[in-house]
């Protein structure tokens, strides 16, 4: 594990008769951003729990930078934003990191500083001596992410933390996602929702009730899905020359052909033209993390599933 960063092997958690996860591998190395992307109850959060040592796998084990997981040495260098986590309305931003500082035993002289430079990586500078009460939902979010940032941690890891934000919010939240990458900060990201990690993961790792369904770049997962054709004058039922494109479903007032890849577009569209149809636009079908899911949970028994 030269540039690792974290690496979980066949971890597996029980709660009684509940299996919340199930032979879980991830890894994260060093300035990679990962996304842990799943459902309600698929297992993010209690992964995040084990990576942390918060929670003792019931099987499998790990490395957090280079030591045992159940070390505390191991999280020396991580800073965490749980679930839903709360501030206390009664204080500033700049109390609540104040108070952090203090439990992470910051060195007194570079407390200022580094508070500081939480503040700012978190966007929050200017409204830092602000109630953190006073705050809206989104910079409320930002104060658990300052929280995390302290003391520049060389991994962080961030659950749900879109919870609650608005689109604004999110795009803030992207933005300090990409700050830290460029500062060469480790991240890791759970969410239950794609958009949240599409724009901001080298790699996401997809889970469901508790087993990896698919791992790798985002781009590789969610394929196009085939092509949607605006087409006008053909007659139905579609002429048989189209059979060799695969199954056709309309689509709104398109044609959906799920089976053709991007470089069979041409074609497609000659034989469309052909037929004496027009053909007015054609774009990939870029499926939703939701049909993904569906898809990747047919795949027959043997495959990655
Ligand atoms: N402390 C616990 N006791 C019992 N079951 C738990 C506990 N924590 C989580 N679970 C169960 O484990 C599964 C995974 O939960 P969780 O890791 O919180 O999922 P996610 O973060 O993806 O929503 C769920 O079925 C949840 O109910
Ligand atoms: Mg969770």
């Amino acid at each position: 594990m030269v540039d690792g960063v974290l690496e979980l092997r066949g971890i597996q958690k029980r709660y009684g008769s509940r299996t919340a996860l199930e032979a879980l591998d991830l890894e994260v190395r060093a300035g990679q951003v990962v996304g842990l992307l799943g459902p309600n109850g698929a297992g993010k959060t209690t992964a995040v729990k084990v990576l942390l040592g918060l929670v003792r796998p019931t099987a499998g084990d790990g490395l957090l930078f280079g030591h045992a997981l159940s070390d505390p040495k191991a999280r020396a260098r991580v800073g965490y934003l749980p679930e839903l986590f709360r501030n206390p309305a009664w204080l500033t931003a700049r109390e609540v990191l104040g108070y952090h500082a203090e439990l992470l035993g910051l060195a007194p002289a570079t407390r200022a500083a580094e508070i500081d430079a939480a503040l700012a990586n978190a966007d929050l500078s200017s409204r830092a001596d602000d109630l953190v009460g006073h705050y809206s939902k989104g910079m409320q979010q930002r104060v658990g992410l300052a929280v995390a940032l302290l003391g520049r941690p060389a991994f962080v890891v961030l659950d749900e933390p879109a919870t609650g934000l608005d689109p604004i919010g999110r795009e803030e939240l992207r933005g300090a996602i990409r700050g830290l990458r460029e500062q060469g900060t480790s991240v890791l990201l759970n969410s239950h929702q794609l958009s949240e990690v599409e724009q901001v993961c080298d790699r996401v790792t997809i889970l469901h009730e508790g087993r990896v369904l698919a791992d790798g770049p985002l781009g590789d997962l969610l394929r196009p899905g085939g092509v949607r054709v605006h087409v006008t004058g053909l007659a139905w039922p579609l002429p048989s020359a189209l059979d060799r494109y695969g199954p056709v479903e309309l689509d709104g007032d398109a044609l959906a052909f799920r089976a053709v890849e991007p470089d069979g577009v041409p074609a497609l569209v000659a034989t469309l033209v052909e037929l004496g149809a027009s053909v007015h636009s054609v774009e990939p079908i870029q499926p939703t993390l939701e049909e993904r899911f569906r898809q990747l949970l047919h795949v027959p028994s043997g495959g990655s599933a």
